[in-house]
């Protein structure tokens, strides 16, 4: 298949042309320079110019914070930028992939977020993808939805590899234990990606990792992990702390677990747990 991934030099972009080009896979990999979301009225046209069998939109405005002061742009891509991703593989007739994420909910509940959950985000980068989903899903109703968690993996900025480097210059580490999700390792998620692909479905499913951890806890499993693998470290002291103690500009949710039983019932029980697949990541990152 002729696979267009959009965002190809993020975390998750880069880990998916690797996945689809090792499944055999024609990709075409385009970063900003190839597709800028910031300009949507050039998007649609290039997309289609593609003529992809299927687009997958890995491509975000990610920062969390700074799209509390940049609402305008996080909105021109997550929102506008989607829609004409979506334009464009209605087009040339393509199928697309878009990816959404966990921040789409307010978090203050304690059961896993289901795909008919309406989201409530409580962040500007959380309202700006609800706001791409809905575009996507009102531009192309076929259209495949991906909402995924607490991403990390071997490419790109993320969680785990700041861990990596502050257990190697702190001997103390504070880390926020009243935030819950799932950490998720783009691997996985890119082979529960293909899946769906392979089975040609549309709609809205949830991927995670399995399992549930804070942010402290994923912190203790990395700093652990890490260490039994020969990472250098001097952190002493790893302590939990309430969000109040780690002020941040955008608000996250409290309890952002994304249920998972529609898409078991096509993986089945592979999904790994969290801390298995933290594990194969470190021990294929080089020290
Ligand atoms: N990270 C998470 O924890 C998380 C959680 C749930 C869902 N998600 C979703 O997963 C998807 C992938 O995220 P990620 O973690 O891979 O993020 P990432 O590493 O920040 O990658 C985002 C990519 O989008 C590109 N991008 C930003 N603005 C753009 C623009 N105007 N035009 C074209 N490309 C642009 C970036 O390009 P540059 O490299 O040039 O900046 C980067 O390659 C996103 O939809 C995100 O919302 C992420």
């Amino acid at each position: 298949m002729r696979i267009l991934i959009i965002g190809a030099g993020g975390q998750l972009g880069k880990e998916a042309c690797l996945g689809f080009a090792a499944k055999g896979d024609e990709v075409i990999s385009a970063g900003r320079a190839e597709l800028d979301l910031s300009v949507p009225h050039a998007v649609a046209d290039a997309v289609a110019a593609y003529k992809a069998d299927w687009v997958i939109n890995c491509a975000a405005y990610t920062q969390v914070d700074k799209a509390e002061e940049e609402a305008e742009l996080a909105f021109r891509v997550n929102r506008d930028g989607a829609r004409a991703v979506a334009q464009g593989a209605k087009r040339s007739d393509s199928r697309l992939l878009h990816v959404s994420t966990d921040f789409i909910f307010a978090g203050d509940r304690s059961r896993p977020y289901g795909e008919a959950d309406t989201g409530a985000p409580i962040s500007v980068y959380g309202q700006s993808k609800w706001e791409g989903e809905q575009a996507v899903r009102e531009t192309l109703p076929e259209a495949l939805i991906v909402r995924t968690a607490w991403v990390y993996g071997a490419h790109g900025n993320n969680f785990v590899k700041t861990l990596l480097r502050l257990m190697a210059e702190r001997e103390e580490i504070r880390v926020v234990d009243d935030q819950l999700g799932t950490p998720s390792w783009t691997a996985d998620i890119v082979t529960a990606m293909q899946t769906l692909i392979e089975k040609d479905l549309s709609g809205t499913w949830n991927f995670t990792n399995e399992g549930v951890a804070s942010w402290f806890d994923f912190a203790h499993q990395i700093i652990s992990i890490a260490a039994q693998l020969g990472h250098p470290g001097k952190v002493r002291r790893l302590l939990p702390i309430p969000s109040r103690e780690y002020p941040s500009a955008a608000k996250r949710p409290n309890y952002s677990v994304l249920n998972k039983e529609k898409i078991r019932s096509v993986l089945g029980d592979e999904i790994p747990h969290w801390c298995d697949s933290l594990r194969s990541m470190l021990v294929e990152m080089p020290l």
